[in-house]
């Protein structure tokens, strides 16, 4: 933040935390929107200063007109990763959900954060959990051959090798995860 008369670190001193980017990958369904929003709220009610970016909002948005491409995907990756490292630099705990379906794609969104502000969270579920989940009928639509280029049917997912996070979405329940993502929090020094 070169052009501001106030350094992050002011700014972290006033939230009480640091900023950070809690990035979760995963397949449509895996549970990246449920967690990103409960522990928004949760940090909210705590007096944190966060924000949640999510796929299916900035689409509507910063990022109308990209679709589903390899190259369109990453594109919207990369728009979601210089927001979130915008809002890092204030001071703010971001909680971005993002297939973001490429390795390299993530690893480039790690590499524009600040040292250790990354922490890359997989939404571990089977593609079977998510496709009887189907929270949206795009598994049944993408089977249909309605939807093109879906991620897990007829595009790839690249799992992470090594995230700080694995979360068991398809096992654990939706509290166990938003408690394993504070303690991952508070253990590397974003929450005090
Ligand atoms: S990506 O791959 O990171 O650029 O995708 P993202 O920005 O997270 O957007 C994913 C949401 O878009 C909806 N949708 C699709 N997802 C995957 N593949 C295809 N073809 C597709 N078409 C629409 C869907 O609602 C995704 O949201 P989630 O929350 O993952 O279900
Ligand atoms: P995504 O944003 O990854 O597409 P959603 O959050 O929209 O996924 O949907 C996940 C669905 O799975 C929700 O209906 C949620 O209640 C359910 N679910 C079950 N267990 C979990 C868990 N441990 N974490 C997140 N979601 C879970
Ligand atoms: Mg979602």
């Amino acid at each position: 933040m070169d052009s501001s008369y106030i350094s992050r670190q002011q700014r972290e001193e006033m939230h009480n935390h640091r900023g950070a980017v809690v990035w979760f990958t995963g397949l449509s369904g895996a549970g990246k929107t449920t967690l990103a929003r409960a522990i928004e709220l949760r940090l909210f009610q705590a007096g944190c200063q966060v924000v949640l970016l999510d796929g299916d909002s900035l689409r509507q948005g910063l990022c109308a007109g990209l679709g589903f491409s390899p190259e369109d995907r990453s594109e919207n990756i990369r728009r979601a990763g210089e927001v979130s490292r915008l809002f890092a630099n204030t001071g703010t705990i971001v909680l971005a959900a993002f297939i973001s379906p490429s390795r390299a794609d993530r690893a480039r969104v790690r590499a524009m954060q600040a040292d250790g502000d990354f922490i890359e969270a997989w939404c571990m579920c089977p593609l079977e959990t998510c496709e009887q989940r189907d929270v949206k009928g795009l598994y049944r639509r993408a089977r249909a051959g309605e939807v093109a280029q879906f991620t897990g049917v007829s595009a790839p997912y690249e799992a992470p090798l090594a995230p700080e996070l694995t979360l068991d979405t398809g096992g654990d329940n939706v509290a166990a995860c938003v408690e394993q993502v504070l303690t991952e929090l508070h253990s590397r020094g974003v929450l005090f």
